[in-house]
């Protein structure tokens, strides 16, 4: 969406609200809970197969104190999102990739999970039930939160007897608005659209998973098991902590909620997935955008971009190298912490920050800056190809859009 095009986009705004947009500030939307219409349920017992689910309204739900996610945590979730095109129809983002990766954690946790199909169609049937809180094309998504819990009670150590599938969703903004860079370089830190450079902390003492463990699956005790170190950071001034492997300490995992990406030339280096960190989609689909896109896509809108900061990053990454910008090299393997010395940019991939670029890493107090105080040219490129593809700006090339 651009800012020319807003007659359009008026337009579409006035559609909505005669079909009944929710009346809340589009343009303040953080991370947060907005509270919507419908949630949809549905439940199995252990040994079966989830067969017919409901919505229901939006409200608490009741389990026995004994169930099994309550005390063993036992229990999953997922997160993607829906977007409205500029003509109002509605986007989701590859959903079978979220039903599939929960299958994949739910047979880790000894849990049955719905078939691809049913979260599919699940996630249809809530997004449409709660279609009037997806934000006005260009200001945000509906973030799309399935459940899958053992919600059986059970007090021995052991799979819970019953199981509840439940999706909720919300309309979102950025994730780290609240932690956006305004302290240190002010409004000025945010040179595009919807992206402000994060500040992380290595932690060498905390560690996330560990091999063998359940840091690749998106299981909730990974998620609580990060607020002490990422308290611990924020209460300094970092946005969040970069997590190094458990065994070497010298190989970078992931960011609390998200993966890491490092870029040095034209080759961009992501950590491999082995079974502590978590398989993102977004850090997929980015790994294959940069493969099918690469540079080409850089070189031609780098030349274009109207941010100073941009400009200026631009044209010292053509000073730097001597190789080929057309090409573009992913890698996926170990990274070690120490390639974050002399890396250009860093930035991070996940459904909820989408692609923040990461303004600077401070390890063992040595501060290390990336971007120039703004947002690094690749960082920018793959926010804006794979945002455009998510809002239906670009052509879907890879078929990952699905159209409700
Ligand atoms: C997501 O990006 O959807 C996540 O699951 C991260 C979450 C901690 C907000």
């Amino acid at each position: 969406y651009s800012k020319h095009d807003s007659t359009d986009q008026d337009a579409v705004i006035t559609r909505d609200v005669a079909y009944g947009l929710a009346d809340i500030d589009w343009d303040s939307l953080g991370f947060s809970l907005t509270p919507t219409e419908y949630m949809y349920v549905m439940k199995c017992s252990q040994g079966q197969s989830f067969s017919k689910g409901e919505l229901q309204h939006f409200g608490n739900i009741e389990l026995s104190p004994s169930a099994g996610v309550l005390n063993y945590g036992q229990g999953l979730f997922e997160g993607l999102k829906a977007q409205r095109k500029q003509d109002g129809n509605i986007l989701l983002f590859r959903p079978d990739q979220n039903a599939l990766r929960m299958r994949i954690g739910a047979e880790r946790m000894c849990m049955p999970s719905p078939t691809v199909e049913q979260f599919v169609d699940a996630v249809t049937a809530t997004v449409l039930a709660n279609k009037r809180w997806i934000p006005p094309h260009g200001k945000g998504s509906l973030y799309i939160r399935p459940l899958l819990i053992g919600s059986g009670a059970v007090l021995h150590l052991a799979p819970s007897p019953e199981y509840t599938f439940l999706i909720y969703v919300t309309p979102v903004g950025n994730y780290f608005k609240v932690w956006a860079d305004y302290f240190e370089h002010g409004e000025d830190s945010i040179v595009h659209e919807g992206i402000a450079p994060i500040h992380l902390l290595i932690d060498t003492e905390v560690h996330r998973a560990a091999p063998g463990g359940t840091g690749g699956i998106k299981t909730l005790g990974n998620y609580a098991s990060v607020y002490k170190a990422q308290g611990a950071a924020q209460a300094k001034g970092y946005t969040d902590v970069l997590y190094l492997d458990c065994v070497h300490k010298k190989y970078l995992e992931e960011v609390s909620s998200c993966n890491v990406f490092v870029v040095k030339g034209n080759v961009i280096s992501t950590p491999a997935i082995k079974g502590t960190i978590l398989p993102g989609i977004t850090r997929k689909s980015i790994i294959d955008v940069a493969r099918s896109q690469g540079f080409q896509m850089y070189m031609e809108r780098g030349r274009k971009d109207r941010s100073r900061a941009v400009s200026q990053q631009y044209a010292n990454t053509l000073a730097i190298g001597t190789h080929a910008l057309n090409v573009v090299v992913v890698e996926e393997r170990l990274v070690t912490v120490d390639e974050l010395l002399d890396a250009d940019e860093v930035f991070c991939t996940g459904t909820a920050v989408v692609v923040s670029p990461v303004g600077s890493i401070t390890y063992h107090g040595e501060r290390l800056s990336y971007g120039n105080g703004g947002v690094g040219v690749v960082s920018q490129q793959l926010y804006a190809a794979l945002t455009r593809l998510q809002m239906g700006l670009t052509e879907d090339k890879m078929n990952w859009v699905v159209e409700l």
